[in-house]
């Protein structure tokens, strides 16, 4: 809405040397291990990696749901201590209120925050528009369909301005064709509405359509294994040769090993 649209250059997101370690009474689990990475303001990245890895627990340290056993996640210049609504989540499998409309869901975070009714009404409705789902304002969470509600937990987690959108797997449980449909949605509204992005997938076709960047993940412990860049003009094509070809790489960069 008011500000972001240009990549600056500038790091939003920095992990430096982080650790994870969950400790329970029976034994200690390293689950990532020494990850640095820098997201750049507007900069759409992409984790993938393979199931179990470790995926959500990056998304949580980022999140501040978790805390690194060592090192340090900074966002926007301040390091993440706790959860905050300038990191916006979207889950797999979104757990919207049940008693809420989807206008009561999407102006729920600008509603406990006291933005007035009227301005948060407006701010809603352009993020339910933006999502597709125009004339379902009035509706229940259970009346919608798996692809509707991740539409509400996008228009959700936008409605709160978020410096930063983190979502793990949003479109992982929905059939095929949903999920093409969702990734060209959510590529239009990241064009309009443009923000820094680290996404979480384990899907290849999924990952080269979205990112600007692929950070390959190992198993867990999980670590960096390789970076690439995609150059490709957007909307992508997902039979371009080039396409393609990057699918290619990933898949003979996970091939070897681990
Ligand atoms: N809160 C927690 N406490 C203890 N162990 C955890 C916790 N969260 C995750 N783990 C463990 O960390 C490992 C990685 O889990 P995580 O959910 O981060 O991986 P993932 O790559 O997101 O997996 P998936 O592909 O299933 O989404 C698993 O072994 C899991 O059991
Ligand atoms: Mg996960």
């Amino acid at each position: 809405m008011e500000h972001h649209g240009r990549v600056t250059g500038e790091s939003i997101i920095s992990l430096q040397n982080v650790s994870k370690t969950y400790i329970s009474v029976h034994k200690s689990n390293e689950v990532v291990r020494n990850v640095s990475l820098d997201v750049q303001e507007n900069e759409f990245v992409v984790l993938f990696g393979p199931g179990q890895c470790g995926k959500t627990t990056m998304i949580n340290l980022i999140a501040g749901l978790q805390l690194p056993t060592e090192g340090k996640v900074i966002v926007d210049g301040k390091e993440v201590k706790a959860p905050g609504p300038d990191r916006g989540v979207v889950y797999q499998t979104t757990a919207l209120f049940p008693f809420c409309t989807v206008m009561g869901n999407v102006e729920f975070g600008p509603k406990s925050r006291k933005m007035d009714k009227a301005t948060r009404r407006e701010r809603a409705q352009y993020f339910i528009d933006l999502v597709g789902l125009k004339g379902y304002e009035k509706s229940f969470p259970n009346r919608l369909s798996g692809g509707m509600r991740q539409r509400v937990g996008i228009a959700r987690a936008y409605a709160n301005d978020p410096k930063v959108m983190l979502m793990d797997e949003p479109f992982g449980h929905l059939d095929a064709q949903t999920r093409y449909m969702m990734e060209a949605e959510l590529e239009k509204i990241w064009q309009q509405e443009k923000r820094t992005v680290v996404f979480v997938t384990n899907n290849s076709e999924e990952a080269v359509y979205l990112a600007d960047r692929i950070i390959i993940l190992t198993n867990t412990p999980t670590q960096i294994k390789h970076e690439l860049k995609v150059d490709l003009p957007r909307p992508r094509e997902y039979s371009d040769p080039a396409f393609l070809e990057i699918r290619r790489q990933i898949e003979e960069i996970c091939d070897d090993t681990l």
